[in-house]
C-alpha cells in the first residue's frame, strides 16, 4: 500500500511533539495525586528508577521500530516480517482507546476549570465533586475537547501536531516555574517539600510498585505504540538514543517540577495529600484566589488553559495511534479515519464521564479481589495504565532483543548517531532491552495480575 506519509520537518519538531505527547495530565494532574496516595517521596524514588532503568530503553526500542518501518503500531511488526507480533500493536490500540476514553474526560475538567477561572469562580475548588458530576456540562466540554483533538490530527503530522507543540510546551514550563517560586514562599511549604522529598521506605507496598510503574509508562506515553507511530515520521538522520534521552528528561523534569509546585500548596492549605484525582482541582483554585482577584483570574485562567493545551498534545498522540492504523492498514483517508475513531472513543468514554459522582450505580460497581472497589475511571486506569502498558513494554523489549534481533536494532540506532557505537548509553540500552526489561517487567506483570485481579497478594506479603 503506497500511501504518502507525512513527516516531522525537523528533529526538534519531533522532540517537541513526542515530549508534548509525554507531558500532559499525567505529569501535572496524575503524578502529584499518585505521589500523595503512594506515601510521598518513596513513590517518587520508585517512579524515577522505573523511568530511567526500564522505560528509557523501551522508548528507544519503540522509536527504532517506528523509524525503521515507517508504519503504524500494528503494521510495523508485519513490515519487519513478524506478523504474529502485531498482537503488540493491537494491545497498544486497545490501551490507547481506553486511555483516551477517560483522559478526554479529565481534559474536559481542566478546560472547564479554565472557563471557571476566567469568570472568577475561585470557589470551584470546593465544588469539585459537584462540578464533575454535572455530566451534561462536562460532557459538552469533553465533546469539544475530542473535536479539537480530531481537528488537529485530521490535518496531519507536521502542520497540526508539530506546530501546536512548538509554542505551547515552553510556555507551560515558564508558568510552572513561576508558580513554584510563589509556592515556596507560603507558610508550611517546607512540610510539603519534606513529604515530597524525604522517603519513608516503609511506605513502599505492592500497590506503590504497580502504580509507580504504571505511572512511568503512562507519563512517558510508552507501551502502546505511540512512539512507534511518532517514530515512523522521524527522519533517518536523527539520533534516536539522544532524542529518547531528551524526551525522558523533559517529561520526568515536568513531573518533578509539578510536585514542587503542588505539595507546598497542598500543605499550606492544610489539605490531605492523599485525596486522589481531585488533588490539583481542589487545591489550585484557592491558590489563585490568594493572589488577589485580578492576578488570580489572569494566572488561574492561564494555568488551566495551558494544562488543557498540555492535555491536547497528549490526546493528539493518543488519537494518532489508532488513526495511523486505520489509515495505513485499511487505506481510509486521514480525515475520515480520524473522525471515525474519535467518535468511537468518545462513546467508550461515557461510563468514565458518568463515573464521577453523577451515577453512584455506575461509579462504584466494580470490585476486584486485590484492588477493592473502584469507580469506572480508576478501573480503566488499572487495566490500561498499570497492566497493559507495562505488558506492552515487556513484549516490545522481548521482540526487539530476541525476534527482530540485536544486530538489526543496533544498525537502526547507529543511523543518525555518529559516536553512539561503544558508548555506555548504547551498551545499557542493549543490556536493558535483553535482560532487565524482560525480567523485571515480566515479573511485575505476573504479580500485578495475581494481586489485583485474582487476590493473590504476593507483593503485599513481601513488602507488607
Ligand atoms: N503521557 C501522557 C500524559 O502524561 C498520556 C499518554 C499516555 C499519552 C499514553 C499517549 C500515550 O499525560
Amino acid at each position: 500500500m503506497a500511501i504518502q506519509r507525512g513527516g516531522f520537518s525537523t528533529r526538534i519538531g519531533f522532540i517537541l511533539a513526542a515530549a508534548g505527547s509525554a507531558v500532559g495530565l499525567g505529569n501535572i494532574w496524575k503524578f502529584p495525586f499518585e505521589v500523595g496516595e503512594g506515601g510521598g517521596a518513596a513513590f517518587v524514588v520508585m517512579y524515577l528508577a522505573f523511568c530511567f532503568i526500564l522505560c528509557f530503553p523501551v522508548m528507544v526500542a519503540e522509536i527504532s521500530i517506528g523509524r525503521k518501518t515507517k508504519r503504524n503500531a500494528v503494521g510495523a511488526f508485519t513490515a519487519l516480517g513478524h506478523k504474529k507480533w502485531s498482537i503488540i500493536g493491537y494491545l497498544g490500540l486497545t490501551s490507547g482507546v481506553l486511555i483516551l476514553s477517560f483522559y478526554n474526560v479529565v481534559a474536559a475538567w481542566a478546560f472547564g476549570y479554565f472557563i471557571e477561572m476566567v469568570t472568577g469562580h475561585f470557589d470551584i475548588g470546593q465544588r469539585f465533586g459537584e462540578f464533575t458530576s454535572d455530566y451534561l456540562t462536562v460532557g459538552l466540554y469533553s465533546l469539544l475537547f475530542m473535536g479539537t483533538t480530531a481537528f488537529v490530527v485530521s490535518r496531519g503530522v507536521s502542520k497540526g501536531i508539530e506546530r501546536a507543540a512548538r509554542i505551547l510546551m515552553p510556555t507551560l514550563f515558564v508558568l510552572i516555574v513561576g508558580l513554584i517560586i510563589y509556592a515556596l514562599t507560603l507558610p508550611n511549604a517546607m512540610a510539603g517539600l519534606k513529604f515530597y522529598l524525604v522517603p519513608e521506605f516503609s511506605e513502599i507496598t505492592g500497590n506503590v510498585v504497580y502504580s509507580a510503574l504504571g505511572q512511568a509508562f503512562f507519563s512517558l506515553s510508552l507501551g502502546m505504540g505511540a512512539l512507534i507511530t511518532y517514530g515512523s515520521y522521524l527522519s533517518r538522520d536523527s539520533n534516536i538514543v539522544k532524542s529518547a534521552a531528551q524526551i525522558t528528561l523533559m517529561d520526568v523534569g515536568v513531573a518533578v517540577l509539578a510536585g514542587f509546585m503542588i505539595f507546598p500548596f497542598v500543605f499550606s492549605q492544610g489539605i490531605e495529600p492523599n485525596g486522589g484525582p481531585g488533588l490539583i482541582f481542589v487545591t489550585l483554585p484557592g491558590v489563585f484566589e490568594s493572589l488577589g482577584s485580578w492576578a488570580g483570574v489572569i494566572i488561574g485562567s492561564f494555568f488551566f488553559l495551558l494544562l488543557s493545551f498540555a492535555a491536547l498534545t497528549s490526546t493528539i498522540s493518543l488519537l494518532e495511534v489508532p488513526t495511523a492504523y486505520v489509515v495505513d492498514e485499511h487505506g481510509i483517508k486521514r480525515s475520515k479515519a480520524t473522525w471515525l475513531v474519535a467518535i468511537v472513543i468518545f462513546l467508550v468514554g461515557i461510563p468514565s464521564l458518568l463515573s464521577n459522582g453523577a451515577s453512584e450505580a455506575l461509579g462504584q460497581f466494580i470490585t476486584l479481589p486485590g484492588a477493592g472497589t473502584l469507580d469506572f475511571m480508576s478501573f480503566v486506569g488499572l487495566i490500561a495504565n498499570d497492566t497493559f502498558l507495562p505488558l506492552g513494554g515487556f513484549m516490545i523489549a522481548v521482540f526487539v532483543a530476541y525476534v527482530w534481533r540485536k544486530e538489526n536494532f543496533d544498525a537502526e540506532l547507529a543511523e543518525g548517531a555518529d559516536n553512539l557505537k561503544g558508548s555506555w548509553l548504547q551498551s545499557y540500552v542493549n543490556f536493558a532491552v535483553s535482560y532487565v526489561c524482560p525480567v523485571l517487567l515480566g515479573l511485575i506483570f505476573i504479580v500485578t495480575v495475581l494481586d489485583n485481579f485474582l487476590g493473590i497478594r504476593i507483593m503485599t506479603m513481601l513488602l507488607g
